[in-house]
């Protein structure tokens, strides 16, 4: 078995809108970078968030300014944000809109040609930046063309299995290229980690099929401690059929420009659960809201509930929400006149690597940014937050890393490492009977859905943990393969994604039977309460001799907290 060697100063896993920033930010730094795409560049979940980009620019409301924005994000997140990220994030996400339209991202605009802001849920000004409702598409193109334009080394359709340590320190990584099927060993004074999430643990999801949590597991392996694992947002509004369309987001956009959910008795259904925000409250609250109804008996005989913009002038829809007139159109739903159906989609992790001010994790050589990260965004992400974390963090990471990279030499790497690497990858190849990926992934997504999501309960996460460990003692250890040839064998790369969703389902399932509360995302119907007095906490998880360990620590609370703490 054999592999070719890259070497360079800065390594980039991921090439979404934080890969994207950090790996355009270090090369400002004049160090070499090399970007590795998973997908095809630009192929990115951050083109997901559709509706927009949170700054506190006072372009509309002009009482705004990153206090509320703190604010907002931390009451929104339930309080247990490390409010020291927060503060960053509000601070730097202005200037960093500007880079962005400096790269340039063209956004929609106010009469005087500054950039345009809508309302989205829980904020309490019109705050999110936007172009049209493809926000994420128009940052992924134009760091896509930045990073061409400032022609940085990228290599699309690269698999990463494994970090390579030397001495503690992250020396590099080990891939595969999907393409060819070769083995590539990357050699690098550091790495920046911004994989992105695991959307694809869950059998309905927004998330693309690449998102399936390599970042989280493969930190994991090498010590990296994650935060939050159980704070998984549910976006209230994904498609409910065809099945080719089941989960796909429809951006919250719609509900800020004006859109109504109402149930089959036609009652506006919020009015139940939010009379004061309705549409425009958090999302966890949303979600929840709209399974409830579906629950009991007020949903669609899809499945679904109302979402209705038809009220709206068509011209508002055609301009503002362009994407949903076509996405629904394709579907046969003329949105302009008749109402969409949606029900709760898993979106968005608020859990992740843990990272400090300079987005540095507790491994050495190290750094991270974007959704793979967590502590940001608390128990539940403000819509509208996620693009702008992607830039801010992406911009930290690439700077510090750079610095890092200044300072440090590149280390060598110890051959059985890699030969250990090519030996577990090459192994899926030789076997041609057992259990094949694809069985597994859909067995594990229904598991988690049903059992680790929108309403959890200790027996049913008890549930998902018994089977997560029969999967791992019976099903991974007969992961197969039907053809053993290298190039494209999108199995291959799936028997390999499919042992890191398992990774990820255990972080996720076990932190979710130990937090005994309901707190944003995270709500148990058998401790339906917040319980600020044992569960002022975040959950740290990592590895200890081998085992998965998981501690409560205190949360980061630099500003305010919880009334009675
Ligand atoms: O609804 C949306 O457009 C999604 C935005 C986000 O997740 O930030």
């Amino acid at each position: 078995m054999s592999y070719e060697t890259v070497d360079t100063d800065v390594l980039v896993i991921g090439a979404g809108g934080a890969g994207s920033r950090a790996a355009i930010e270090a090369a400002n730094h004049n160090v070499h970078v090399t970007l590795l795409s998973k997908e095809l560049l630009g192929k990115a979940h951050t083109c997901m968030a559709e509706g927009g980009y949170n700054a506190a620019l006072a372009n509309v409301d002009t009482a705004d300014n990153w206090q509320v924005h703190f604010k907002d994000t931390v009451v929104g997140g339930a309080w247990i944000n490390n409010q020291k990220l927060v503060e960053i994030l509000v601070k730097e996400a202005g200037d960093r809109i500007f880079d962005l339209e400096e790269y340039g991202a063209v956004w929609d605009r106010t009469p005087e040609g500054k950039i345009m802001q809508r309302p989205f849920g829980k904020q309490t000004y019109r705050r999110t930046c936007y172009a049209a409702d493809r926000t994420g598409h128009e940052m992924m193109q134009t760091l896509v063309e930045e990073v061409r334009r400032q022609n940085l080394d990228v290599l699309d359709e690269i698999f990463v299995t494994n970090y390579l340590m030397s001495g503690g320190r992250v020396a590099g990584a080990f891939a595969i290229d999907c393409k060819s099927g070769d083995f590539m060993v990357f050699r690098a004074k550091v790495v920046i980690l911004a994989s992105g999430g695991a959307g694809r643990l869950f059998k309905i999801t927004t998330n693309a099929a690449q998102d399936t949590g390599d970042g989280y597991a493969a930190a994991y392996r090498i010590g990296a401690k994650l935060v939050d694992m159980e704070m998984i947002q549910f976006h209230p509004t994904g498609m409910v059929y065809p099945d080719s369309h089941k989960g796909q987001l429809v951006t919250e956009a719609v509900r800020g420009e004006g859109g109504l959910l109402f149930n089959t008795k036609k009652e506006r259904l919020m009015q139940r659960y939010d009379p004061k925000l309705m549409e425009l409250a958090g999302r966890d609250v949303v979600a929840r809201s709209i399974a409830t109804e579906i629950l009991e008996g007020r949903g669609t005989p899809q499945g679904g509930v109302y979402l209705n913009v038809s009220h709206l002038p068509a011209n508002v829809i055609e301009e503002r929400l362009p994407s949903m007139l076509r996405q629904f159109l394709d579907v046969g739903v003329d949105i302009r006149k008749e109402p969409m159906q949606v029900a709760p989609t898993a979106h968005h992790f608020m859990g992740g690597v843990q990272i400090n001010e300079n987005a540095e994790t507790n491994v050495a050589g190290m750094y991270a940014a974007g959704e793979v990260t967590g502590g940001i965004h608390g128990g539940n992400r403000l819509g509208g937050n996620a693009l702008a974390d992607t830039q801010v963090f992406g911009k930290r990471a690439g700077e510090n890393a750079a610095e890092y990279a200044k300072k440090n030499p590149m280390l060598p790497i110890e051959k059985k490492q890699i030969d250990r690497e090519m030996e577990n990858a090459g192994e899926f190849l030789k076997k041609r009977e057992g259990v094949r990926p694809v069985e597994i992934k859909n067995k594990l997504q229904s598991l988690i859905w049903d059992k680790v999501g929108i309403f959890r309960t200790g027996k049913e996460i008890q549930e998902a943990i018994t089977e997560i460990e029969r999967m791992k003692e019976h099903d991974l250890p007969r992961l197969c393969v039907m053809s053993n040839g290298t190039r494209y064998n999108r199995e291959w790369i799936e028997a390999l994604e499919i042992e890191n969703l398992v990774t990820v389902a255990e972080m996720v399932a076990e932190a979710a039977l130990m937090r005994t509360e309901s707190r944003g995302a995270h709500y148990r119907r058998d401790f339906p309460k917040t319980d600020n007095q044992n569960w002022f906490t975040n959950i740290v998880i990592d590895q200890k001799d081998g085992v998965m360990s998981f501690e409560k620590v205190p949360v980061v609370a630099t500003i305010m907290k919880p009334e009675g703490l």
